[in-house]
């Protein structure tokens, strides 16, 4: 058998799938999970799929201990005519690759994991939602397993890909979110893993998300981890201004998750002749246009997130209420055209869908 030939166990104890209509994100899991795993001898071997079930893993395994672990997000959509789509999955691959490098995890075979996801997908078929705006969120992971309290890259790993079938990220759905600017934490600095998606950046975060939630503020906005003047990201959304007609976003310098979300924007704003400025913004600068009258939209981008229009910015005691709190035009647009793109009901001139 080759080391690229998956072996599937069926799971004969399918669970029962939740309502379509009244998904939230990710509290269910499919019937079936991928795993591969690493050794230095065989590199990776035994691709598999097998029944969901909970992983056995030594107490001392470095990923619990060091938290050497990376992972991506990644959907598949049910369209009108009940075909399965992915979106620009080879994105994510690298991405993942490039996450792996940088927590010293050996690189993946980017095509044989798309080739995998397709499989897991197709077997789980059933588990993609119908109703509107759900599909079914991808979790590939790489855990590091070695039992060994040292501190050095494992030897062992295993690569597992779960799925879970969801409606909306945020609460507020498809509608304008609170966002609250961070100003005592800061998730990332150039050197750092920000670029990384490793789950530090995120158990990191937990702590100011914390302290605004009560306020209602459904996430933190995070600035430079040197000066905290420069925007960064918003931790599962990379953020867009529209001001003065058009269109800012932080640049990728180092710190800031480099989206797959954010990238399909960037394209498609170009593609409609928006010009699109990646650059360094300060939080005076964007308060300074907002004062003016210039801060015409805000909005995020994220696999989970879609495009989640901003419609209150906190920051230092001011509140910005952003295009009245409504859903901009440009946003609206966006997420349009994106869901359209992913839910296969527009033309999709790049090339980014991938059939299941
Ligand atoms: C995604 O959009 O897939 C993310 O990774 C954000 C997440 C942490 C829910």
């Amino acid at each position: 058998m080759s080391e690229y030939t998956i072996t599937y166990i069926k799971n004969e104890q399918p669970k029962e799938k939740p309502q379509s209509d009244q998904l939230s994100f990710g509290k269910y899991f499919t019937d079936h999970m991928f795993i591969q795993d690493y050794n230095p001898e065989k590199g990776w071997h035994n691709p598999r799929i097998v029944p969901y079930q909970p992983l056995v893993l030594d107490p001392a395994a470095i990923v619990f201990h060091y938290g050497q672990t990376v992972f991506e997000g990644l959907k598949a959509y049910r369209t009108k005519r009940d075909k399965i789509q992915l979106f620009r999955p080879d994105k994510n691959m690298e991405r993942l690759n490039r996450s792996n490098d940088r927590m010293c995890i050996p690189e993946i075979d980017e095509e044989f994991a798309i080739d995998a996801i397709k499989h897991l997908v197709h077997i789980d078929q059933e588990w993609v939602p119908n109703a509107p705006g759900t599909s079914l969120y991808i979790r590939p992971f790489v855990i590091s397993t070695e039992p060994y309290l040292g501190v050095s890259p494992s030897a062992t790993y295993q690569f597992i890909v779960i799925l879970s079938p969801v409606g909306a990220y945020y609460e507020e759905g498809i509608n304008p979110v609170k966002i609250a600017v961070e100003n005592q934490f800061v998730r990332a600095v150039k050197g750092g893993t920000g670029e990384a998606k490793t789950a530090g950046n995120y158990a990191s975060s937990l702590k100011a998300q914390e302290q605004v939630a009560d306020e209602g503020y459904a996430q933190v906005l995070w600035l430079d981890g040197v000066e905290k003047k420069y925007i960064e990201e918003v931790g599962s959304m990379n953020v867009f201004f529209k001001i003065n007609g058009e269109i800012v976003t932080p640049a990728l310098n180092g710190s800031i998750l480099e989206g797959v979300t954010r990238n399909s924007v960037i394209e498609l704003l170009k593609h409609w002749d928006i010009t699109v400025n990646e650059r360094k913004i300060t939080m005076d600068e964007l308060y300074d246009h907002y004062q003016k009258g210039e801060l015409e939209e805000a909005f995020g981008s994220g696999t989970a997130a879609v495009i989640s229009p901003v419609g209150e910015l906190a920051w230092e005691g001011k509140k910005m209420h952003i295009n009245n709190g409504e859903t901009g035009e440009i946003a609206k647009k966006l997420y349009d055209t994106l869901t359209g793109i992913q839910y296969g009901e527009e033309k999709d001139p790049f090339n980014w869908i991938v059939k299941v």
